[in-house]
């Protein structure tokens, strides 16, 4: 695991007048590895990248990329840096294929054999003019010239959310092999499931706020397994056992049960279904949407009383 960090921002924060929109954000991206940004609409996503690339000037922490200031060093940021926004905008009269071609002119690269096979692979129309395009295929427009770049970190906000099931996949290939080759991937995103698939880390912000970051294993580690088994002795104990809950028990001898459990009783759990001979089992993983849930349930519970 390479340790060498990509981007960090520090306690960063952002007001627009009164209103502040990053409170504080606190991210990490290492070298090689992918980083879902992961938040509702409004959560602050496209703010801290906006910052990110020195578009808008941050209010207070800090924010570097390559180890460099991002409002100061803008310059130097963007000669490696690749960037597809969340609603692409177009030069409305120009082709998709002339938009390709400018889009990579402007960053120093060349159409080449692989630009050619990106186009393929999304089966894009390049001879349409830019204002023709549906909101999917302009994104496409963004990710073949973004894909086709070869730069150090690549920041993708909402990428997905115009494109197709189909394309989508070839998105995720494509996240897959930057990362296989030692590059860097900042990805926003509402859509958990696109994050479980490709990210090594996650940041959740919930209203300017970073709640959480870390790998995906050790957020997981957070939530909880649930269960459904058979056993030939009845499961009476468990409605005391710990890390043990929505306990429900599917016929009168209470043979057979289903129940969520804390990760870390998982194994005391396990010991105590063993001991009733267990005859069928059935555990599923929390899903991050799980995880998500969870946050926003504990973040409304404190908020409670006010
Ligand atoms: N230029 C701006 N002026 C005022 N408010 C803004 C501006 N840009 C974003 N906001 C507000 O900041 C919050 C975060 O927005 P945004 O970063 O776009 O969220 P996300 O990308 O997570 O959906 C929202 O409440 C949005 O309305
Ligand atoms: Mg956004």
């Amino acid at each position: 695991m390479n340790d060498e960090l990509v981007l960090e921002t520090k306690n960063l924060k952002k007001s627009f007048g009164k209103f502040q929109a990053l409170r504080n954000v606190n991210l990490q991206l290492h070298k090689g590895e992918v980083l879902g940004f992961i938040g509702p609409n409004g959560a602050g996503k496209s703010t801290t990248i906006r910052v990110i690339l020195g578009l808008i000037k941050a209010t207070g922490g800090s924010a570097t990329v390559f180890g460099k200031d991002v409002w100061k060093d803008s310059v130097a940021i963007h000669k490696n840096l690749s960037y597809v926004p969340g609603d692409v905008y177009l030069w409305p009269n120009l082709t998709g294929g002339q938009t390709i071609d400018l889009l990579l002119h402007m960053s120093g690269q060349k159409h080449t054999a692989r630009t050619d096979q990106l186009i393929k692979e999304f089966k894009l129309d390049t001879s349409k003019k830019n204002r023709t395009y549906s909101k999917g295929n302009r994104q496409k427009v963004a990710l073949v010239a973004a894909f086709s770049t070869d730069v150090s970190l690549y920041i993708f906000d909402e990428p997905t959310s115009g494109l197709d099931p189909l394309n989508e996949v070839i998105f995720q290939q494509h996240v897959a092999e930057l990362k296989k080759a030692g590059k860097s991937v900042l990805l926003s995103s509402h859509i958990l499931s696109e994050v479980e698939k490709m990210c090594d880390t996650i940041a959740i912000i919930r209203e300017g706020n970073v709640i959480e970051a870390g790998s995906l294993e050790s957020m997981q580690h957070l939530t909880r397994n649930t269960v459904a088994v058979r056993t030939k002795k009845p499961l009476d104990e468990l409605q005391k056992a710990e890390g043990v809950y929505q306990l429900k028990f599917n016929d009168s001898s209470k043979t057979t049960a289903e129940f969520s459990v804390d990760s870390d009783q998982i194994g005391n759990v396990m010991d105590l279904l063993s001991a009733k001979t267990i005859v069928q089992l059935k555990t599923t993983p929390p899903t991050l949407e799980d995880l998500f849930l969870r946050y926003y349930q504990s973040a409304d519970d404190q908020k409670g009383g006010d």
